[in-house]
């Protein structure tokens, strides 16, 4: 029988915590965490992220502020108003929402952001203590929420384990790759290029899926017993007389996969939430590594 991991309330575990050490953090040194969440433009799921950020970040207890930018807006108003809360003592986390239009270089902006207020880990000095095991850094959201979750089924030591991670991107598919080798995990990153892509899915015992495409991993390409993590979150019409016209799915056919795994993320419910989790945690972390305290871990 196949269990459908619960990202909402063990998103819910951390927040609690989260909140609890947030208080303390108050209390003892009078810092309340501050995120400053950047958002360009008026794609509708970028809104819908940004605003479940803010409002998880007020349900924390953190001071937080959304700087809503035109989809116009140029690469240096961007950048002057990232080094403006680079240098604001209340704001302890900085997050520019992607995708970004066109007229704005992400990699170059990204790394506008002070490393010690990076709570998205995207940035050069971030990537590269998360690639070299240096643990001090901040890790990407979405792949840490993912960690946590695998690390609840499989425990810290997944030797022996073959992983396959289906996706190659800066945000998830290479910052995983680089917690799941810290695991001794055997690692695949299979991508759109890949041939027998659903050969190499059959191989895994801990599959991730981060293309986003809606449902393209088929049941009959997970292996019996697997532990699926759907990373995708694809907004497809509803069926007719839905009253939402917009139904949510993953990368993976959720339905057909539940008969062959045995443990299996939701969307919505699983991975998402957990993303959202994470960013509080980090953003906990930077305050309280300005505050000079030792940040609480969440495992
Ligand atoms: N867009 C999709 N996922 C993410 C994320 O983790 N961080 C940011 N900043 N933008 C995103």
């Amino acid at each position: 029988m196949v269990e459908v991991i619960n990202g909402k309330k063990l998103a819910e575990e951390i927040t609690g915590k989260i909140k609890a050490e947030t208080a303390r953090l108050l209390e003892t040194h009078g810092i309340r965490p501050g995120l400053a969440v950047i958002i360009i433009g008026d794609d509708p799921a970028s809104q819908i992220y940004v605003a479940s950020k803010n409002r998880e970040a007020e349900r924390c207890g953190f001071f937080s502020i959304t700087h809503q930018l035109e989809a116009n807006t140029c690469e240096d108003n961007l950048i002057h108003l990232i080094q403006e809360l680079n240098d604001d003592p209340f704001i302890h986390g900085i997050l520019v929402q992607l995708p970004l239009p066109k007229q704005i270089r992400a990699e170059s902006v990204i790394q506008v952001i002070s490393p010690n207020k990076d709570v998205d880990g995207f940035h050069y000095i971030n990537v590269g203590k998360l690639a070299t095991g240096t643990h001090d850094g901040f890790i990407p959201c979405t792949p840490a929420g993912g960690m946590m979750m695998i690390r609840r089924i499989h425990g810290d030591d997944l030797s022996g384990l073959d992983v396959v991670i289906v996706g190659r991107s800066n945000i998830v598919g290479k910052p995983m790759a680089n917690l799941l080798l810290a695991t001794n995990a055997t690692i695949t990153i299979a991508h759109s290029r890949t041939s027998e892509l659903p050969d190499v899915v059959r191989s895994a015992d801990i599959l991730v899926v981060a293309i986003g495409q809606p449902e393209i991993v088929k049941g009959d390409w997970i292996k019996p017993g697997a532990t699926v993590i759907d990373v995708g979150i694809n907004r497809v019409p509803a069926p007719k007389n839905s009253k939402n016209p917009i139904r949510l799915v993953g990368d993976v056919e959720f339905e057909m996969a539940s008969i062959v795994a045995k443990n299996i993320t939701p969307v919505p419910g699983g991975v998402g939430p957990m993303t959202i989790a994470m960013l509080m945690a980090n953003t906990l972390k930077a305050a309280c590594r300005f505050a000079g305290v030792t940040a609480p871990e969440f495992r």
